[in-house]
């Protein structure tokens, strides 16, 4: 049997009002990869911030190579081996893959021979690991998935063989996934070991060996891959059984709430949406599909007002809203679930119960006194938090240190709450747990079923499928398809994502 790389004994980590990482026993062998999983809140980010030299341990040991072991800060870990890979990369945009590899790395503060080398050497480790990457692009013209190939090559760059990643799924297309895939198990076979955090069990299930479930800050075991199931898995996570499907009760849907009429946008030369229209029906879930990129972001951003179309029209109800401010905009009883939930959905820095109320704390009933408003939140936050499970010590903290699904609770707890008209989610289940998931998913049928109309942008074609009435396919910033649920497959919907011939065919044809 491989010797355990790494080994934790007892490992606790605290902090204020919460046990984040509470005595845990980890073993991760040499070469193996390693899958973390577990509830939003679970302390997996924690667990490997301790393991990366981000976090100190309150109490317990880590041994490496069989070696009880101090890992300092995130430079002594790299220097032991470890490193890891953010989620938000940490990349100099305007600089090319080699310097942001080079960048910070030892022994190479003089010029260019070294660089040359240090290119060299990349290429090398791109070889040898199947990485398809230029060295000399700017990352500025890399998709996500090249710049997150970046981020792991500076690792290797660094000298690592053990190799930690926080959600790197997350924000790649399923091609990527694959491509990350094939990375990952090149690098294993080579004997470097990966530990990974995901909540989507199905892509656990096909790349960990071995999976460890985290559960309220404890170990509540670690399984084989091949022992277990998403349903099992599931169920370790949770406590619980989770319903992966949702029931929608059939419904007429009324009258339009939202319509978008040959909406354009135009930058520089390019159009990043060409001629959209669509229109969602009270009671109707309208699924926006397609690869990240081919537009939905922008339409999304002109619909709420962020941006201005370069033609066409906006209509809530029947009002014209095009070019009005996202403040207005939400006033015609517009919610909004942002895509990029740091820069648009959240104050950083702000506490927990005010990020609840940001947007509307100029309702009438909050308005009465200031001291008076200042209780009402408070308790109508407390509220929020039990219903949307909020995991938070208070919600007088700063909501920055929430967990990563816990703050995408926090705005859809917000958005839902507003007693809204209609509904505009970006990635509404992006970083939840399957738990969680699954309560959002049921949240959004209800609103249908009282009548709202609700449109979401997602990635994930399973949740595009199980949620919406009609799907729309985006792809090079028009919809180029529209067809009712329940008569699509994922492998068509697949293929006008990816702009296949027929597919765009047909798409010109409804374009004209
Ligand atoms: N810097 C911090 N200050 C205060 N509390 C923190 C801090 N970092 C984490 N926590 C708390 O520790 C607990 C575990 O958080 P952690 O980020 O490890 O969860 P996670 O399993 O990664 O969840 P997610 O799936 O949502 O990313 C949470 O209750 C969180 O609020
Ligand atoms: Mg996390």
């Amino acid at each position: 049997m491989p010797s355990p790389v790494i080994e934790t004994i007892g490992l606790t980590k605290a902090f204020p009002g919460v046990v984040a990482n509470d005595r845990i026993d980890l073993e991760i062998r040499a070469g193996e990869i390693h899958a973390i999983v577990g509830e939003n809140g679970a302390g997996k980010s924690t667990l490997m911030r301790i393991l990366c030299g981000l976090y100190q341990p309150d109490l317990g040991e880590i041994r490496l190579r069989g070696v009880p072991t101090v890992i300092r800060d995130p430079r002594h870990a790299i220097k032991l081996g470890i490193g890891m890979v953010h989620q938000h990369f940490m990349l100099v945009d305007r600089f090319t893959v080699t310097e942001n590899v080079i960048l910070g790395a030892e022994g190479t503060r003089w010029g260019r021979l070294d660089r040359r080398a240090a290119r060299r050497r990349i290429l090398e480790i791109c070889d040898r690991y199947g990485f398809d990457l230029d060295p000399d692009l700017a990352v500025e013209e890399l998709s996500v998935g090249q710049q997150q190939r970046v981020e792991i090559v500076k690792v290797l760059y660094r000298g690592a063989d053990i190799i930690i990643m926080d959600e790197p799924t997350a924000v790649l297309v399923p091609q990527e996934v694959q491509e990350l895939f094939d990375n990952l198990r090149r690098l294993a076979k080579s004997g470097k070991t990966i530990i990974f955090i995901s909540h989507k069990l199905d892509e656990v299930l096909d790349i960990a060996d071995r999976i460890t479930v985290l559960r309220g800050g404890r170990k509540v075991g670690t399984v084989k891959a091949q022992e277990t199931d998403r349903r099992g898995l599931a169920e370790m996570m949770v406590g619980r059984p989770v319903l992966f499907s949702v029931d929608k009760e059939e419904r007429a849907p009324g009258e339009p709430l939202l319509k978008v009429e040959g909406l354009s946008l135009k930058s520089g030369e390019r159009y990043l949406l060409r001629d959209v229209s669509l229109e969602v029906r009270g009671g109707e879930i309208y699924g926006i599909a397609g690869v990240e990129g081919n537009g939905q972001t922008e339409l999304v951003e002109v619909i709420m007002g962020l941006r201005r179309p370069t033609t066409g029209r906006i209509l809530l109800a029947a009002q014209d809203v095009t070019g009005l401010p996202v403040g207005r905009v939400r006033g015609h009883g517009v919610s909004f679930v942002p895509e990029d939930r740091h820069r648009r959905g959240l104050i950083l820095n702000m506490t927990v119960w005010e990020n609840l109320f940001l947007g509307r704390h100029r309702a009438r009933r909050l308005t009465a006194g200031p001291l008076l408003r200042r209780i009402v939140m408070l308790g109508e936050a407390d509220e929020l938090v039990q219903e949307y499970d909020i995991r938070v010590g208070s919600t007088g903290q700063p909501v920055s240190s929430l967990s990563g699904g816990n703050q995408q609770k926090v705005i859809l707890a917000r958005e839902l709450a507003g007693q809204p008209r209609v509904i505009i989610a970006s990635q509404p289940t992006r970083g939840l747990d399957v738990g969680a998931i699954e309560f959002v998913r049921q949240r959004l049928i209800a609103a249908r079923a009282a009548g709202l109309a609700v449109l979401i942008v997602s990635a994930d074609l399973e949740e595009v499928l199980a949620l919406s009435d009609r799907i729309g396919v985006m792809y090079g910033g028009r919809l180029v398809k529209e067809v009712a649920a329940s008569e699509t497959t994922a492998q068509e919907l697949g293929m006008y994502m990816l702009g296949s011939t027929t597919g765009a065919k047909e798409a010109r044809d409804h374009v004209l």
